[in-house]
This record gives structure tokens, sequence and C-alpha cells, in this order.
């Protein structure tokens, strides 16, 4: 079978779905024949060469696009090019844009969204969106030490002593975790809020300390490692009791999010305005509405003097690392779904592939995206 790699057209995307190790253990042990558009992986930092090397062909974007089983990391904008039968794996956005999901199953397409891998122990390898968080919390950090005007560490200088950044994290699930372990390797006196209550020890674990709340009555996990939404009014006695917290901190990065609803706002304008100048939030919820009142997504504004950032597609921003680790979750699911003699097999009542197909035989397959499609009564 052929599988084909385009290279990504969104502006600012430079990740690429498949790098040449990933493309080499593909052909090698699934016996796919590996068919890469030129120049494919060049701005995630991956030559031509290197995947001919490992044994892919360097081809035309519509070869890439006219193959059996066609790997990316955004949705191609040409899908009218990708063949009828043909897989379609990659963060196709179902629950954003329902309408390319109706498209692709009309086009008689396979779409695996990659978003919708479930969080299960099997599922582990193929969770791109773990993955890609963990660039998104690491960058975070990055980002808000750059921007802040003081130092991240504790500096004991002839010109005085400077004390240490103070950094909260509202969030603390995968980039959550990862934002706490790099501020604190920089220095930063770190601190992590969450509402589910085993984010504790996790929190701790990253030598930062976990701040308690007293606002959701009950435990908040569902129990497959996400976040129930809280009540309206748990919701408003977070943010009031938020604010005092938030104010004592110079920086404030936010991942809080619960699958599939528009993110909680846990700090809102007055928040913002009870931080001292020069203070910095980072706001990872932005592509969902952001978790701060004042965030705009893909931008960053000054409000009262703090700059509140809202960077929507941060893994693109280190896309080295961040294809590496894309690839290894796409191959994996592409492997698991590839029989003995080389074949991608659809299995339907596989909860892995249940989970994350959003398109199969000409139908919308996955409820929550009919039910988007479906005409309201
Ligand atoms: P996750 O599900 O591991 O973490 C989210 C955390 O928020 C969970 O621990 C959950 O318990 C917590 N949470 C939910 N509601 C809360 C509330 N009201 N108060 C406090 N905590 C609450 O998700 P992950 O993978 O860490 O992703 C986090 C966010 O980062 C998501 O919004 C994701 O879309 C975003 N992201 C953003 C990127 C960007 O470039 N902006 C790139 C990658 C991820």
């Amino acid at each position: 079978m052929t599988l084909g790699v385009p290279t990504e057209t969104q502006p600012g995307e430079r990740r690429v779905a498949l790098t040449p190790d990933a493309a080499g253990r593909l052909i090698k042990k699934q016996g796919y024949a590996v068919r890469v558009e030129r120049g494919a992986g060049a701005s995630a930092g991956f030559a031509d060469a290197d995947y001919e090397k490992a044994g892919a062909a360097l081809v035309s974007r519509e070869d890439a696009l006219g193959s059996d089983v066609v790997c990316c990391v955004q949705p191609p904008p040409d899908r009218e090019r990708l063949k009828e039968g043909a897989v379609l794996v990659g963060f196709l956005s179902p629950l954003d844009d329902p309408q390319a999901a109706a498209d692709l199953a009309r086009r008689g397409v396979t779409a695996l969204a990659m978003e919708l891998v479930p969080r299960t122990t099997r599922a582990q390898r193929m969770d791109a969106l773990s993955a890609m968080s963990t660039v998104a919390g690491y960058k975070a950090a990055l980002m808000a030490a750059d921007r802040l005007p003081k130092f991240f560490p504790l500096l004991t200088t002839a010109a005085g002593t400077l004390r240490p950044a103070k950094l909260l994290v509202l969030g603390a699930g995968v980039a959550g975790l990862q934002a706490l372990a790099t501020a604190r390797r920089l220095g930063a006196i770190t601190s992590g809020y969450d509402i589910r209550a085993a984010a504790a020890e996790q929190v701790e674990s990253v030598g930062a300390k976990f701040v308690t709340l007293d606002v959701a009555a009950a435990d908040a996990d569902d129990g497959r490692g996400y976040a129930k939404a809280l009540k309206e009014d748990e919701q408003r006695r977070q943010t009031e009791a938020l604010m005092a917290v938030v104010a004592e901190h110079d920086v404030v990065i936010t991942t809080a999010l619960i699958p599939g609803r528009r993110a909680p706002e846990l700090i809102t304008q007055a928040g913002v305005e009870a931080m001292r100048p020069g203070s910095v939030i980072v706001d990872l919820a932005a592509p969902n509405g952001g978790n701060c009142a004042v965030t705009q997504p893909g931008d960053t504004v000054y409000h009262t003097g703090v700059a509140v950032l809202g960077p929507t597609n941060l893994a693109a921003e280190m896309p080295l690392h961040a294809s590496e680790m894309y690839a290894k979750t796409v191959s994996a699911l592409v492997a698991e779904f590839t029989d003995d003699a080389g074949a991608f097999v659809a299995a339907p009542d596989d909860e892995i592939f249940a989970g994350c197909c959003v398109a199969r035989g000409g139908e919308v397959v996955n409820e929550r995206v009919r039910a988007l499609l479906a005409p309201a009564d």
C-alpha cells in the first residue's frame, strides 16, 4: 500500500507528519511504499535526502495526496485530491469543523482524528495531543521567561540580591506539569492548581506547591484522566477565590480545558487588573476561547501593564521535536491497524479505532460530530 505525506500548508505550521525515521520504520516493518511530497520536512529540519535514505520516494503533492493512506498534521485544504477509499490520519478538528468531516465522508475517505484518540494505557503511544501539550507547556514557560521584565531565578550579585519570580499554573495536566517543570529548572518559585485532586501529587512531584481552593464539592475527575466541568456556582466561586492567588504571582500559565467545551474563564478582567504591571499571563486555552477574559487568540494584549499571550499553535514553534513526537504517535496508530500482509484494515469494534474514526463507509460515524451536523430542532 502507498502512504503519502503532504507538505503542511496552514500559515505558521512548520511540523511534518512523518520524520525520515518514522517513514523508514513504516517501510521496513509494515511494508508501506512511503511517498513524501518534495520539501515536506524542510521547515521542521528534515531534508528530502534523509527521506530518500530511509527508503521513501519523493513525489508531487498530487501523488502524496493520492496515496492509500495519507498522514498529515493539519487537514489538507485540497482534500479533493484524496482518492475514494483513502485513509486520512491527522489533527482533523472534527468538532470545530464538522462540515469537513462530512465532506470527507461523502468522498468515501476513512478519517482518523488524532485528537480523538482515547487517553487509555493501550493508546498511550498514539496520544498525539499529550505529546503536543508537552511541547506547548515547555514553550509557554520559555515565552513567559522571555517576556517577564525580571529574572526567573534568585540571583545574588555584587549589584544586589534579586528575588526569584513566582509562577502559577492553572490546570496541571500534561501542558501544565511540563510548564511547571520547565519554570522550576529556570529557577522560578512554582505553584500549581487543578480541580482534580489527583493532580496534587503530580504537581508536588515536579517541585511545585499545590494550591488548594475549597470550591469543587466532589472529586472532579471523570475517571478517564480528564476533568468534569464545574457547576456554574462552583465555577464562579473558583474564579473569585483564584483572584487573590493570581495577584500574588508574576507569571500565570493557564491550560484548563474540558474536552469538547469552551475553556472555563479562570481569570476575569478584574483579576488581570489586580496583577502587578509587568506580570505575564500565557493562556494555552486560547484556541478554545481562553481561560482569561482579555485573551485574544493568536495575539498578545497588554492590559493595565500585564502582558496576556494567547498562542494558538505552540507545537509548530518547536517543529523538530514536535514532528518527531507527532510522527511516533501517527506511525504507531497506522501500524496498529496494518495487518501482516501490509494492508491498512479498519477495525470499527476496536476502542481506539472507534474513538478516533470520524468518517467511514460514506458516513460520519462519530456521535459528537453527527450531533453538530444535525439541524437544530
Ligand atoms: P489536560 O487535559 O492534560 O489538562 C487540562 C487540565 O485542566 C486538567 O488537569 C484538568 O483537570 C484541568 N482543569 C479543567 N478545568 C479546570 C478548572 N476549572 N480549574 C482548574 N483546572 C481545570 O490537557 P493538556 O493536554 O495539558 O492541554 C492543556 C491545554 O493546552 C488545552 O487547552 C490544549 O488545547 C492546550 N494546548 C494549547 C496549545 C497552544 O498552542 N495554545 C498547544 C497544545 C495544547
